[in-house]
Order: C-alpha cells, then sequence, then structure tokens
C-alpha cells in the first residue's frame, strides 16, 4: 500500500519521526512537506535530528493569512496528490497544513486518516479548533490520542471511524530520550543554568500572541516570577513582540533563545522545575518527563493533564502565571495514565492495512 504523510509544521514532523519506522516498515511510504514552516530550526532541524528522509515534495507554501496560505497547499497537493494516487494519506494534529491535506484528499476520493484526532478546546476563536473539526468529519479514519478525544467524536457522531491509540508523541519521547541524556549537560552549561533551578517557557498561539495587550501581561506575568526562566522563541511570537515594541516587557530573569531542535528542548523539558507554555505537545511531554507545568490559556484540550494536577491553567493575567508558577514548583505529579502507555506505531498500521487494504 501506498501511505502519504502530509506535515508542514514543527509539531508534525516530530508526530511523523515517532511513527516513521513503524509507516516505512509496514506501507510505501512517502511524505510531502508544505513548507508551512521553513526556518532551519523550525523545519530541517527537525529532518536532520529525527532521521525523517528528505519530503518527496516541498510545496513551499511559506507564510501567509489563513485563507492565502490554506488555499496554496490545497492547490499544489491536488497536483502531488493526483501524480502520486496513494491508497490513503495521514494528516496530523491542527495546523492549516492538516486542514488543506484533509479537505484535498477527502475531495479527491482518497481515503484520509486523522492522527490526534478529537480533541476540542470548545473556543472557536482558535484557528486550530476549526482546523481539528473540519478535519475530523471529512476524515475516514480517527485516531484519537485520549479517553475525551474519543468523547468529543462520539458526540459529534464520529465514534463509528474512531480508534483510541494513544499519543504519538510518546513514540518520539521514548525513541529518543536516550539522546537527550547524552545532551543535558553541556546544554545547561552553555545556558548558564543548573538542572531543576530554571524555568522553561514557550508561548506561541495566535491568541496569546497577537494582541498587544495580552502578550504585554504574558511577559509581564513571566518577569514577574523570581526565577531564572530559559525562552527558546518561536518566530511569531519574536514578531510580535517587534511589532508591538514589547522588548521592554522581557524582564532581567528572561533568557530569550532561538527555537531548539527537538534533542535539545526534550533535554531543557526534562531539566527544568516548572514548564510554563501554551503549546499543545509540551503540555504532555512536561507531564511525561515529570516536570510540572503552567498552561498559559484559559482551556485546554488536554485535559487529562489539568484533572491529573500535573498541569494547571493559568488564565493570561500577570497574578494568574505568578501564582500557578508558584503552586507547581516542586509539585509531585501523578503516575502517567494508561493510555499514555499504548503503542500508536503499532495501533495505527495495523488499523489501516484491515480497514484500507
Ligand atoms: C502553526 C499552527 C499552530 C501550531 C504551530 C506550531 C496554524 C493555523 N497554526 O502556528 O497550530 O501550534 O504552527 O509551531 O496552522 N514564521 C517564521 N518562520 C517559519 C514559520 C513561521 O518566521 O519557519 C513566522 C511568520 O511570520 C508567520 C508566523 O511565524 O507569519 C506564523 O506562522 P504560521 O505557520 O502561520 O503559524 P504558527 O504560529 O507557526
Ligand atoms: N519544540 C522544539 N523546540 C522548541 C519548542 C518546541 O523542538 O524550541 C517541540 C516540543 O518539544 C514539542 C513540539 O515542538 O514536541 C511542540 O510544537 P509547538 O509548541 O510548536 O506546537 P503545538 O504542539 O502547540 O501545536
Amino acid at each position: 500500500m501506498k501511505i502519504i504523510s502530509i506535515v508542514g509544521a514543527r509539531p508534525q514532523f516530530i508526530k511523523l519521526a515517532g511513527l516513521l519506522h513503524s509507516l516505512e516498515e509496514n506501507f510505501s511510504h512517502l511524505v510531502i512537506h508544505t513548507g508551512q514552516h521553513y526556518d532551519d530550526n523550525m523545519s530541517c532541524v527537525f529532518f536532520d535530528e529525527l532521521w525523517i528522509p528528505p519530503p518527496a515534495y516541498n510545496l513551499g507554501v511559506g507564510s501567509d493569512t489563513h485563507s492565502k496560505q490554506t488555499a496554496a497547499m490545497m492547490v499544489r497537493l491536488e497536483e502531488a496528490l493526483e501524480h502520486e494516487s496513494p491508497d490513503g494519506v495521514l494528516v496530523y494534529g491542527d495546523t492549516n497544513s492538516t486542514l488543506a491535506g484533509a479537505l484535498t484528499a477527502s475531495k479527491m476520493h482518497i481515503p484520509v486518516a486523522h492522527i490526534e484526532s478529537g480533541l476540542r478546546s470548545f473556543n472557536r476563536k482558535m484557528p486550530e479548533e476549526i482546523n481539528r473539526i473540519v478535519a475530523d468529519h471529512v476524515s475516514d479514519l480517527l485516531f484519537a490520542p485520549t479517553p475525551t478525544a474519543m468523547k468529543n467524536l462520539k458526540r459529534e457522531g464520529l465514534l463509528r471511524k474512531s480508534f483510541l491509540i494513544g499519543d504519538v508523541m510518546m513514540e518520539g519521547l521514548r525513541k529518543f530520550s536516550p539522546q537527550a541524556e547524552l545532551h543535558k549537560c553541556k546544554l545547561l552549561a552553555s545556558l548558564g543554568v543548573e538542572e531543576k533551578q530554571f524555568a522553561l517557557a514557550t508561548i506561541h498561539r495566535a491568541e496569546n500572541t497577537d494582541y498587544p495587550e495580552i502578550l504585554a501581561d504574558i511577559l509581564d506575568g513571566l518577569s514577574s516570577i523570581d526565577y531564572p526562566i530559559v525562552f527558546p522563541m518561536h518566530p511569531r511570537t519574536r514578531k510580535r513582540i517587534d511589532e508591538f515594541s514589547l522588548e521592554n516587557r522581557v524582564g532581567r530573569n528572561i533568557q530569550i533563545i532561538e527555537p531548539v531542535g527537538y534533542i535539545e528542548m526534550f533535554a531543557l523539558e526534562a531539566s527544568a522545575s516548572v514548564i510554563l507554555t501554551d503549546s499543545g505537545g509540551v503540555q504532555k511531554e512536561s507531564w511525561a518527563l515529570n516536570t510540572p507545568c503552567v498552561t498559559i490559556r484559559d482551556e485546554t484540550e488536554w485535559v487529562e493533564t489539568v484533572e491529573s494536577g500535573a498541569n494547571k491553567l493559568s488564565g493570561r493575567t500577570p497574578e494568574g502565571i505568578k501564582e500557578a508558577f508558584l503552586s507547581m514548583l516542586g509539585k509531585r505529579l501523578p503516575p502517567l495514565p494508561d493510555f499514555f502507555m499504548l503503542n500508536p506505531s503499532e495501533l495505527i498500521p495495523g488499523i489501516v492495512k484491515r480497514l484500507w487494504g
């Protein structure tokens, strides 16, 4: 069977990396990169570090408004899929690349499987929420990471095509943890921080970065914490800080660095005492790496992380961020739930072969 994975943004390269070996063993497998992320440290580094072969196609769409970016992806994807005529397509997560991949393939009557299906924040102002809902409804197979995601799919009448397969990001963690261990010492020394004596921050969501008052509040919150923070900064956030002239809101406790590769990120997540983030992936990785997490949002799709106490929603006020940080510092985390131990790289190819083979 010929199966194509469509990816385009940082977390999708990481999700693909965890599954890659098994996809290559079970299928004739190709990768299409939409080109949504293109900086070396947002794209190439993951292909190099995580042994992902060069994509068969890089559609080179780059950045634009949602409609222009998604439309450009669809036009170029249609040509590539026409040329390859695969037996099925895999789309990952909730980015515009997910939306374009699911829509294009389904309109061409190519079976689509959505990996990381069923997540809902119930906040339709998030571009990701629209992408998830559309991708789930047009896809033929839905691979859900959590019991809550399965419940959401059931509520929307999609249970018939849904499977609980666990979290593909856990595969990446299992596969690459020995390498992260090796890099830890040197990395921390180069940043001038000590293990469990610093916090790690990442912020990139549109709803946190696109409004000057909200971004200023988040920077104020991080700056008010009397504790060193390492902040690998997403290019979107860096651009917004420049555009809104918020450089003076970055406190002296915050060390901004370029986005890091996955192995370095993994080492930082495991070494930090607390992680402050609005990333989807980082909320789960922190629990898996036994580091308490503060999510700088009002809601999360990863509800199990909050219900268990491994993650706390801080909202976006400076006071909320500081309070949440203090309450999570030194917290003992609960054991990982069973669904994190599932093995998606075995389950996904098995189901795909059985239903599409
Ligand atoms: C996208 C996803 C988001 C995901 C995130 C992962 C959508 C709607 N959003 O957000 O769900 O959590 O990726 O990181 O798909 N930029 C660069 N270099 C790059 C890529 C982006 O400078 O390599 C800058 C550009 O100014 C661009 C901005 O970042 O306009 C936003 O990029 P975009 O891909 O539109 O969305 P992300 O914020 O990265
Ligand atoms: N990540 C990384 N380098 C960074 C920041 C994040 O490798 O500088 C990894 C992180 O460990 C996780 C993934 O990128 O595996 C999450 O991607 P991101 O936060 O961009 O997107 P989201 O998960 O919110 O969609």
